[in-house]
């Protein structure tokens, strides 16, 4: 019988099962949950299990070295927590165990402005980080200005804005579960803290939309002028977007469909990909977030082009599990797992993982 007591998953394997187990139905549909009829959602994952792998034999793999940096940030491994709302609801452990967990495995983890703890709290949690905000743009730029503020005096390293989500999607899934019941988890930020808007509101023949949520590229430059926090813009997925993003000032862009959560009909987070790496160049770091649930899937994203690569649901499948504990479990079981996959491809350093690693797709 195996262990799964002490973190309530045995390994990467069973750890979406437990959750399922887990989490009460209404959050399990919330978290697991993406648009309309899922087809980006399981895209995503179908993106990787497409796609193969080259391996080179024969090399001398008795050291691997899976560390690297991430916005000039040293970290353990090439991938990092992304920023997804409520920890608290997922266990009481919430934001603060994701950061205690992460800083100690010296992993980057970003925090949602809809976290359930302040982010001073999760500062607090982890003073050594290394930590990003997600900033979902506030009505008022005031406001949006003052979480601002705020994270870069708790030590935040880099600010996350996030841009594909200028309203909520259709997440049926979600809406047939009854997540409204959950719909206002106390926001750890300040009750003045809205999310984005979750519909339009008719007006004649044209729909409105509550204001400076809709903002163009001149918000880039706006929040640059009230904070030296590197600007990393998520949720890009064409090369036109990843180049105006670069154009006013953005030190990293991340390649996202929000986990399948936002448009759906949008590509694979994984084939978007090469067209941002593509546009972007050597201007800007490219991070990915996506269906990553393998050492393989890290190291497939980096051969394409990324720098960081985005962990969402798994860390709250272990949130949900095994709180803090579950949490530094995950990380653990995905660094052996890149780390076995880069000593089973004959790379010994982050470096050495590049395009020829990748081969001609399955049946290909
Ligand atoms: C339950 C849930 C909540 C999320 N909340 C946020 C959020 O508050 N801010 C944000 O930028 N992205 C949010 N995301 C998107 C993630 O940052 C990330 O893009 C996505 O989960 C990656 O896909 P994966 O879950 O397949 O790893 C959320 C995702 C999930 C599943």
């Amino acid at each position: 019988m195996r262990d799964r007591t002490s973190h309530g998953f045995a390994g990467l394997g069973d750890l979406e099962d437990s959750a399922a187990h887990t989490l009460p139905p209404a959050l399990w549909d919330y978290v697991q949950g993406g648009a309309a009829e899922e087809t980006t959602l399981r895209e995503n994952r179908r993106a990787f299990l497409r796609r193969t792998l080259r391996p080179r034999v024969l090399v001398d793999i008795s050291e691997i070295d899976p560390t690297t940096t991430l916005l000039g940030s040293a970290v353990a491994a090439p991938f990092y927590v992304s920023p997804t709302a409520y920890h608290g609801a997922v266990h009481p452990d919430g934001e603060a165990g994701t950061a205690r967990a992460a800083s100690e495995a010296h992993v980057l983890a970003a925090f949602s402005t809809l976290s359930t703890a302040s982010l001073e709290a999760i500062a607090t949690a982890a003073p050594h980080g290394p930590r990003w905000f997600q900033l979902y743009l506030q009505p008022e730029f005031a406001s949006s200005r003052r979480l601002i503020e705020r994270a870069e005096k708790a030590g935040y390293a880099a600010l996350v804005l996030t841009v594909d989500m200028p309203v909520v999607a259709n997440r049926d899934r979600q809406s047939k579960a009854g997540f409204a019941l959950l719909e206002s988890p106390p926001l750890g930020n300040g009750p003045e803290i809205v999310g984005p808007a979750r519909g339009f509101v008719p007006r004649g023949s044209t729909f409105t939309l509550r204001s400076e949520t809709s903002s163009g590229w001149d918000v880039l430059d706006r929040i640059q002028s009230v904070t030296s926090m590197p600007l990393v813009v998520k949720g890009i997925l064409t090369g036109e977007d990843a180049r105006t993003a670069v154009e006013h000032g953005a030190r990293a862009v991340v390649v996202s469909n929000h986990g399948g959560r936002q448009l759906d009909g949008a590509p694979a987070s994984l084939d978007a990909l090469p067209e941002v790496v593509a546009a972007v160049g050597d201007r800007a770091e490219v991070f990915f977030d996506g269906g990553v649930r393998r050492g393989a899937d890290i190291v497939m994203a980096l051969a394409l082009g990324a720098k960081g690569v985005g962990i969402g649901r798994p860390i709250l499948w272990a949130l949900g599990v095994g709180g803090q504990a579950g949490v530094e479990r995950v990380l653990s079981l995905l660094k052996h797992d890149l780390v076995t996959t880069m000593a089973l491809t004959g790379r010994r350093r982050v470096s050495e993982i590049d395009a020829s690693l990748m081969g001609t797709p399955h049946g290909g």
